[in-house]
């Protein structure tokens, strides 16, 4: 076979492959160093550990390859843009007639595959999770409402009075409570199948937003929309879509200051594959703490006293079976911003 279909071969490999002299210096490295922002003729016979994040390497590492040692280790990989890559290094003696006259090795990078099998246990945890989880609620359903009629029908039989008002009102709120992380539960758990048709997506952010007029009202936060063009028309099933916009913008109204201000705002964005339409929904409140970030769409993650903490699962559930994205970048202290995309037809 041509030596060029070899060289061909090793450019085109998926990983790092390289090789160095006795003193550490590249002899040879494939293309696939232009993913770590290199130059390859820049490269060659410069040292390995000067590039590749030299305090990681350890030299003795290295030196056991040259007396013949084949080595599997991970490490971290800064890469020349100052990005870290999570890799596995696998290196071994270079050997020529007999001496060894350097180390060879690859590197992969397995930052995104360990993001990948991290994103998959965190999957199967909230997926085992929901099942326990329902499975409890639909024991606590019959009981509970069991409980309401009976609290109900005691406080009229006995008209309560003084302090017994109180503890019957305590009790019919906790019993309340307790209906909505069942109903919201269930809601969350239970399997989505979609009624897709094509509508126009601001009609039903204004159906939201008629929802949520009673808190609005509560609080003095005012609503304002900004819709670009008419319509945006997107494949959506309306209840469902509608039922995640009221998730988002109650999670905003009870975040807002009073008297504050929740912008609206909706657009079809293109893309060279296919248009997105999207909502954008931006409030002014006390905005989300960055470690907090990482968990709100976590099912049972809330930091409010009456919150359930499955608000936002839902809205999860809801956009990702309509193939949308959803993203939340906050500052604290300085409100939340809440993107949907939604595939247009
Ligand atoms: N617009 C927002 N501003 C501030 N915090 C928010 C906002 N939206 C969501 N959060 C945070 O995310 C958590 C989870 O939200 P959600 O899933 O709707 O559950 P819940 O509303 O029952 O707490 C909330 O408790 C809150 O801490
Ligand atoms: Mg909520």
């Amino acid at each position: 076979m041509k030596e060029g279909f070899f060289k061909k071969l090793l450019d085109n490999a998926s990983d790092l492959i390289w090789a160095v002299d006795m003193e550490g210096r590249f002899i040879y490295i494939n293309d696939n160093i232009k993913e770590w922002g290199y130059d390859k003729e820049e490269l060659i016979g410069q040292p390995l550990l000067s590039i590749l994040n030299a305090q990681r390497i350890g030299k003795r590492e290295t030196r056991r390859s040259i007396m013949g040692i084949h080595q599997t280790y991970e490490m971290e990989i800064v890469d020349k843009k100052g990005t870290a890559h999570k890799v596995v290094v696998k290196s071994s003696p270079l050997e020529e007639e007999g001496t060894i006259v350097g180390v060879m090795g690859i590197i992969r990078d397995i930052t995104e595959l360990e993001r990948l099998e991290r994103k998959l246990k965190d999957e199967e945890r909230l997926a085992s999770l929901g099942r326990l989880a329902t499975g409890i609620a639909h024991e606590i359903r019959n009981p509970l409402s069991s409980v309401k009629m009976n609290l109900s029908i005691l406080k009229k039989r006995l008209s309560p009075k003084g302090v017994d008002v109180e503890h019957f009102e305590i009790a019919q709120e906790e019993v309340f409570h307790l209906e909505k992380i069942v109903s919201e539960l269930l809601d969350y758990a239970k399997p989505i199948t979609l009624d897709l048709k094509i509508c126009d997506l601001t009609q039903l952010i204004d159906v939201a937003i008629a929802a949520v007029a009673a808190p609005c009202a509560e609080k003095g936060v005012t609503i304002r929309t900004e819709y670009d063009g008419r319509g945006h028309m997107a494949l959506l099933d309306k209840t469902k879509i509608t039922q995640a916009l009221i998730n988002i913008l109650l999670n905003s109204v009870q975040a807002s200051l009073e008297n504050s201000e929740i912008f609206v705002g909706a657009e079809t964005v293109k893309f060279p594959s296919s248009d997105r339409a999207r909502v954008v929904i931006r409030d002014q409140g006390y905005g989300i703490p960055e470690d907090n970030l990482k968990y709100i769409f976590d099912p049972f993650f809330t930091t409010r006293k009456d919150g359930t903490g499955l608000g936002l699962s839902i809205v999860r559930n809801i956009v990702d079976n309509h193939e949308g994205s959803i993203t939340i970048e906050s500052e604290q202290g300085k409100g939340a911003t809440v993107s949907i995309e939604l595939p247009a037809p």
